[in-house]
């Protein structure tokens, strides 16, 4: 078995206040943006965030709390706050141009507004659960949504994406290869793309999607009794760490927790970058069982915040990623079973290999004082591999895609 091999970001960015247009993207203010909007989604609740006291114990920790994401908005994952929210902004600045005056974010659901906005077509590549969240939005507010997907996306999620009304395109290669061919169509199609990933001159509508993620960080902040030491965040295209590391430092400073960024071994560009100490990619090998995280480039304005907010990064093998599955389903003692997905316990994966570890545990400073977040960032969006994996079955792991 090879160490753990943890990464400390040694960028010299490292607790650096935000810039303004980061602040804007997951700063304390932005939840408050985002709720202005709110109006547009009467389906809005705050997810449950669930103490785990029996598991905390088991693994030599004081605390841990869990942000459980499979209720989000019935998409099963707290994707469903960045897709959707995007495409509303966008819908609402289209209807406010056309109709050449202030529209309420809740007209958006009113036949008017969704007749304008059926000329609309909104796009994007997915590895599932952003899609699914971009074809809800399209659908809610009445525009034309083409989502492409690569050959890792199981058929159940394709499924789940179709069922929201989009067109489905499949596309060869991995996922940064259906990232292109999406945005090529959409220029050549005149489509807006509504991205999870940004890249150098495209920035506007992932830092869109990002904003809509930080309800889930000022639900938590009402939620929570204690305050936290230790953050243990799995990683994509990094966009999801970057708002939790971002807005913790924007709203606590020095104070804040610690951030670790968990990702799969198979598909680790963010602690690859953090070695570097610059954006990288890296070349695809075999798919990992955290589909949600096989991504091998960093975002360009996910990397600038981590740059300043995330502490250290870990890498997972796969098996981790299904024990903490398995060990949030069947919990230990009296804790509440909860029913999260591959990638969404990939961060409780992250926690047990580093409390494996005593120099990354020394390291990091854990022990029975720590008080630990998690977040369970998706619940079953696979429900046939959820229940497979769950019961023991092994995950097959298919060749690079070409
Ligand atoms: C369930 C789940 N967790 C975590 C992530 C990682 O988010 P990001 O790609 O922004 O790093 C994703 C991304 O799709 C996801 O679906």
């Amino acid at each position: 078995m090879t160490a753990l091999k943890l990464t400390a970001n040694r960028s010299g960015h490292l607790d650096e206040t935000l810039d303004a247009t980061q602040k804007k993207v997951v700063g304390v203010q932005a939840p408050e943006e985002v709720r202005r909007y709110l109006g547009a989604f009467p389906a809005y609740a705050p997810t449950p965030l669930v103490e785990l006291p029996d598991l905390a114990a088991s693994l030599g920790v004081g605390q841990i709390a869990i942000k459980d994401e499979s209720p989000r908005y019935g998409l099963c994952s707290f994707k469903a706050l960045g897709g959707a929210y995007a495409v509303a902004r966008l819908v609402h600045r289209f209807l406010e141009d056309r109709l050449g005056r202030a529209v309420d974010p809740a007209e958006m659901l009113g036949d008017e507004c969704k007749a304008l906005a059926s000329e609309m077509t909104v796009s994007c590549a997915t590895d599932g659960n952003h899609g699914r969240s971009v074809a809800a939005g399209a659908q809610m507010f009445g525009c034309r949504c083409v989502i492409f997907l690569h050959a890792g996306v199981s058929a159940g999620r394709e499924r789940a994406i179709a069922g929201f009304g989009a067109e489905i395109r499949r596309t060869d290669g991995n996922y940064d290869q259906s990232v292109a061919e999406a945005t090529e169509t959409a220029e050549r199609e005149g489509w807006t793309t509504v991205s999870d990933f940004s890249w150098p001159g495209y920035e506007e509508i992932p830092g869109l999607v990002m904003q809509g993620y930080t309800l889930m960080l000022d639900e938590i902040f009402a939620q929570s009794e204690a305050p936290f030491t230790h953050i243990f965040v799995q990683g994509g295209v990094g966009g999801l760490a970057a708002v939790v590391a971002g807005y913790f430092l924007d709203r606590m400073g020095k104070d804040r927790p610690k951030v670790v960024v968990v990702e799969p071994d198979l598909a680790n560009c963010l602690q690859l970058s953090a070695q570097a100490n610059e954006r990288v990619s890296m070349e695809p090998g075999r798919s990992t069982v955290m589909a949600m995280l096989e991504c091998y480039e960093p975002s360009l304005v996910a990397w600038g915040i981590l740059e300043k907010s995330a502490d250290y990064y870990v890498a997972i093998p796969d098996d981790h990623a299904i024990e903490a599955m398995r060990l949030l389903a069947k919990p230990i003692g009296s804790d509440r079973p909860l029913e999260i997905g591959e990638s969404g316990g990939s961060g409780l994966g992250g926690l047990m290999a580093v409390m494996a570890d005593s120099k990354a545990r020394e390291t990091l400073g854990l022990g029975p004082s720590a008080r630990i977040l998690l977040l369970g960032t998706e619940g079953a969006t696979d429900p046939e591999l959820y229940k497979s994996l769950i019961e023991g079955q092994p995950f097959s792991q298919p060749e690079a895609h070409a």
